[in-house]
């Protein structure tokens, strides 16, 4: 059902004159002659809450996105009134409420821009078959506004003129415009005269976004049951809104353990035990790290989650122990369908306990999955969370694996024409009990938490690793994920891009795809360039169905093989960049990977890229997608940057044509950066990293770069065991002088930094190392602009002829 926002739509409703307005302490309701109450919360200076009642009351205040943790406070609330509205003011926003008919208009305090404001604003239909309202927002389309957001649409990063819908489903094969797929995240970015702010919609039921699609004018968002209930976030930098949300609604609740930002290779599936073997074996054997193995749906017996097919896999706990002697952690699958069978303990626990979900008349809900027909656990029910936490004992704390991946978790429904539950089904909802309608797009975030939960408590000390499909705002606390079931072109190696950026600019940035594609074959060329985008994900997993032939990086020919290696251990030099992004997101929810417009939104070039993205702070990547390229034209956001192949400096804010051979990729560094590297290894862990490289890149003026280190597993960071250094910068045109500021308790096992200076414009003379000065040749030179320093240096000078 596609529901009409517009004003003459016959049965919409609107609020009319405020006849009362009340204050507490942060929170102003305003009444209306026609019952309705706007509640608008002032959460900080650039976060305010809306929710509407058409009744009078309010429901129970809950949400599963909203995290306890996000900060509240502000600096400055001021109200005032006169003929027309209510002025809200805090240190950053000026809110006005018209009196006539609630209607709300926000604007930049400090230089008076208009920055959203509500059309028809706020309406609703009453609806007749299930009661409640389909609640509506309508807002104006500011001339020339961009949208970001909205989680995994496989769509133009510019959602200007579209319409989505979210509603989390199964999308077997979806292609560029399906709509809905896996995720749904409410959220979206709007841009427009230098200025960014954001709308969370936190609303579970199924609801739409409309960009200027209906009426080329206005913005709406609506929602088929549930409350008119957004958060307004100002910016206006787009990654401070991004932020902002992510602190709403959560960050990651630790950093993830570093090998799970190595390689992963999967497969549906790989069994017996000896296949699993020979794929590991051949990783090993032609030197391609890897640090993942996973075990797809064939492990277990039959289908039935929480077991081992004993024949493929007799002794499941040496096999893990094996395999992690070789440096590779095995993840699992877990499904939420459970096979109905008695004989089988985790179905008649459940069943014994009531913890399946049931249809509105009392019938269990049953549906056909892998197993066959299964019932399902009410996710949404603390005690069954608990209950599911708790059968990863075995699994994890036994057995020994190191991450478990949700899958199906929509949840998904085989041969029944929605794909999922019918809607009459009822949920705890951690007590506001409801139907599906309303559970839906939270089952599988519920289902992630309560397996992170399991998995961080049998892991411990270790820290958890959990992969979800299905997800709604908040699961990025719990969980990383992927793009699901995608194809093997060229078409979805663009769509695998920018769902990546668009998953970041949602607050979920550890997220990658299927690399190489899921259904069907690819080519190896096609391969070799998904390889060399998705190193740059967070998430970097190959996986492919069964069916389809083979897709480990040998699988092709060999030079397929050296090239996919060469990329594969780039991702692996740049790990202690990388876990430094992991950090920034852990600590202030900052995007790991930046679309240009984030990057540098007050460039009106950056509004409708799509390709270019920025990979931690100084990292500018741009991905091959089409066959037999030579290079490709792509954007270079302004500001100067070398070539990472060639150093060659290029000065941006234009199109550029850049060289990519099948073996290289379009890859710059932002002038000034220092980007840390480890050595090659296999997987995380392998090599006693005795010496860090940084690489300088020179750059005439000043720029900050960072590096966060610390055990790469464990808690222990969280007691002040890390280290956190801040490089300053500064070139001249005769002296580069690298001042560094350390954090933090923890000792690295290296002692010396490797630097190699890229562009320095002068020839060294002196040096001066901590206020002595030395001779170029007690540095160990190698070359003329590599050097090897103390890792605890605070300042170093190098100065020309
Ligand atoms: C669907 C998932 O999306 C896919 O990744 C997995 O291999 C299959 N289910 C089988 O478990």
């Amino acid at each position: 059902m596609i529901v009409n926002t517009e004003l003459e739509q016959k049965g919409n409703l609107f609020p009319s004159q405020i006849i009362k307005f009340k204050k507490d302490v942060d929170t102003l309701y305003f009444y209306t002659e026609n019952n309705v109450v706007l509640q608008l919360t002032v959460l900080r200076d650039s976060v305010l809450r809306f929710r509407y009642s058409t009744t009078g009351t309010f429901d129970n205040d809950f949400s599963y996105a909203i995290t306890k943790y996000a900060s509240t406070g502000y600096n400055k609330l001021e109200i005032s009134e006169n003929d027309e509205c209510f002025t809200i003011t805090t240190s950053k926003l000026r809110c006005e409420v018209s009196k006539k008919d609630a209607r709300v208009s926000i604007y930049d305090v400090k230089t008076d821009e208009l920055i959203n404001e509500d059309e028809i604003g706020f309406h609703w239909e009453e609806s007749y078959e299930y009661g409640g309202n389909i609640v509506k927002m309508s807002k104006v389309v500011n001339e020339r506004e961009s949208y970001f957001g909205l989680g995994d649409k496989p769509e133009h990063l510019n959602l200007k003129g579209k319409r989505f819908q979210n509603w989390v489903t199964d999308s077997y094969a979806y292609g560029k415009e399906t709509d809905p797929i896996y995720k749904a995240i409410p959220f979206f970015t709007g841009l427009h005269h230098g200025k960014a702010y954001g709308i969370f919609f936190d609303n579970t039921f199924r609801s739409y976004f409309d960009f200027g699609q209906e009426r080329r004018n206005v913005t709406s968002f609506w929602a088929q049951g549930g409350e008119m209930n957004y958060y307004f976030i100002y910016g206006p930098q787009m990654q401070d809104v991004v932020e902002s949300y992510t602190d709403l609604t959560g960050k990651p609740h630790q950093l993830p353990p570093l090998w799970a930002l190595g390689f992963h290779q999967c497969k549906w599936s790989y069994y017996p035990e000896a296949e699993v073997k020979a794929v590991t074996s051949k990783f090993r054997e032609l030197q391609i790290p890897c640090d993942a193995i996973y075990l797809d749906i064939d492990y277990m017996d039959g289908f039935r989650c929480f077991t081992w097919n004993k024949e493929h896999f007799p002794d499941p706990k040496r096999m893990v122990q094996e395999l992690y002697d070789d440096g590779f952690k095995t993840v699992a699958i877990i499904d939420p369908g459970i096979k109905i069978d008695n004989e089988y303990d985790v179905f008649k626990e459940a069943l014994d306990k009531d913890y399946f979900c049931k249809r509105a008349d009392g019938p269990y809900m049953k549906g056909k999955v892998w197993p066959g027909e299964c019932y399902f656990p009410d996710f949404t029910k603390p005690e069954v969370r608990d209950w599911w936490s708790g059968l990863f004992k075995e699994l994890v704390e036994e057995i020994g694996v190191r991450g478990v991946w949700n899958d199906m978790n929509e949840p998904a429904v085989m041969e029944v024409p929605n794909k999922t539950f019918p809607d009459d089904v009822r949920h705890d909802y951690d007590g506001n009990p409801c139907s599906h309608r309303k559970a839906h797009n939270v089952y599988g975030m519920q289902m992630a938490r309560a397996t992170y939960h399991g998995m961080k408590k049998f892991n411990y000390p270790k820290r958890p690793f959990v992969i979800t499909r299905a997800a709604y705002s908040g699961t990025q606390r719990y969980s990383s994920t992927w793009t699901g079931d995608n194809v093997a072109t060229w078409e979805h190696l663009w769509i695998a891009n920018v769902q990546a950026q668009r998953m970041a600019m949602s607050g979920f940035s550890f997220a990658g795809s299927d690399i190489g594609g899921f259904a069907e074959q690819p080519q190896g060329e096609l391969f070799t360039r998904w390889i060399q985008l998705g190193i740059f994900h967070p998430f970097c997993r190959v996986h492919s169905s069964g069916d389809h032939g083979d897709q480990e990086p040998w699988a092709f020919d060999e030079d397929v093989t050296d090239v996919v290696r060469k990329f594969i251990e780039i991702r692996y030099q740049l790990l202690p960049y990388l876990y430094t992004a992991f950090w920034n997101l852990v600590e202030h929810g900052t995007p790991i990977l930046k679309s240009l417009v984030m990057f540098d939104q007050e460039d009106n070039q950056t509004h409708y890229r799509t390709d270019e993205f920025v990979y931690g702070n100084q990292i500018l990547v741009c991905p091959i997608q089409e066959p037999n390229a030579k290079g490709r034209r792509m954007y270079i956001p302004r500001g100067t940057w070398y070539n990472f192949w060639t150093d060659e400096v290029v000065d941006g804010g234009k199109e550029k044509w850049v060289d990519a051979e099948i073996d290289s990729m379009p890859i710059f560094i932002k002038e000034g950066a220092v980007i840390p590297k480890f050595p090659i290894q296999q997987y995380v862990g392998e090599k006693n990293i005795e010496e860090l490289v940084l690489d300088v890149y020179f750059k005439t003026g000043k720029e900050t770069s960072q590096l966060f280190d610390d055990a790469h597993d464990g808690y222990d960071y969280t007691k002040g065991r890390y280290s956190f250094r801040t490089f300053k910068l500064t070139g001249k045109t005769n002296e580069l002088i690298l001042q560094q500021h350390k954090e933090g308790k923890y000792e690295a096992s290296y002692k010396t930094f490797k630097l190699n200076i890229h562009g320095l414009p002068f020839e060294i003379n002196e040096i001066q190392l901590d206020n002595e000065t030395i001779s170029i040749e007690q540095l160990k030179v190698n070359g003329t602009v590599a050097m090897v320093v103390d890792k605890n240096f605070s300042e170093i000078h190098l100065i020309g002829k």
